[in-house]
């Protein structure tokens, strides 16, 4: 099934999300769904509170970049209880989007590496050094499962700019090319 995806201002994206185990209903529909509910509406990523789940869990999608970066050819994968436990110290401004924010793009400034640990959708552990395209998705999703978003990590001045039309997305004022709620 296609889930709605949940917009700025719902209570979900400002929750942090608690850890998964294997035993967890019916998982791996939840992350077929959640593959086809992030390709209906182009999305590179798209974390489970993004569709009403405060769950430790996000897909990411970054085939589209893999002409420019090769680590990214055909990369599709799921995350389950992800930690981020290194950063770089160097890093770049990346003009970001997210399906919770339409309409929204901003550049947002972030680490340009970072290690993470997680498990796969077959609770297989992996610790990966992550750069390029792919550590700028992953950040970004994982924000999501600390309840945080991309506008949260604009420079306060540019923020304030951004307040009303924050406040009218979540006012239901938007347009989005798939379905939300
Ligand atoms: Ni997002």
């Amino acid at each position: 099934m296609i889930y709605p995806i949940v917009i700025f201002g719902a209570e979900a994206l400002r929750k942090p999300s608690v850890a998964i185990d294997p035993e967890y209903p019916e998982l791996k529909k939840l992350i077929e769904d959640m593959f086809l509910t992030m390709g209906q509406a182009d999305g590179c990523g798209l974390a489970a509170p993004q569709i009403g789940k405060n769950i430790r869990l996000f897909v990411v999608d970054c085939s589209a970049w893999g002409e420019e970066d090769e680590n990214c050819k055909d990369y599709r994968r799921a995350f389950i209880n992800p930690e981020i436990y290194e950063v770089s110290e160097e890093t770049e401004l990346f003009n970001e989007g997210c399906l919770s924010l339409p309409g929204m793009h901003e550049d947002v400034r972030r680490p340009i590496a970072i290690k993470m640990r997680y498990l796969d959708e077959n609770f297989e552990e992996h610790d990966e050094l992550f750069e390029g395209f792919r550590a700028r998705v992953l950040q970004h999703e994982y924000d999501h499962l600390e309840g945080k978003v991309f506008t949260d990590r604009l420079a306060p001045l540019r923020r304030q700019l951004l307040k009303s039309k924050l406040l009218a997305m979540s006012k239901g004022k938007y347009r989005a090319a798939y379905k939300t709620k």
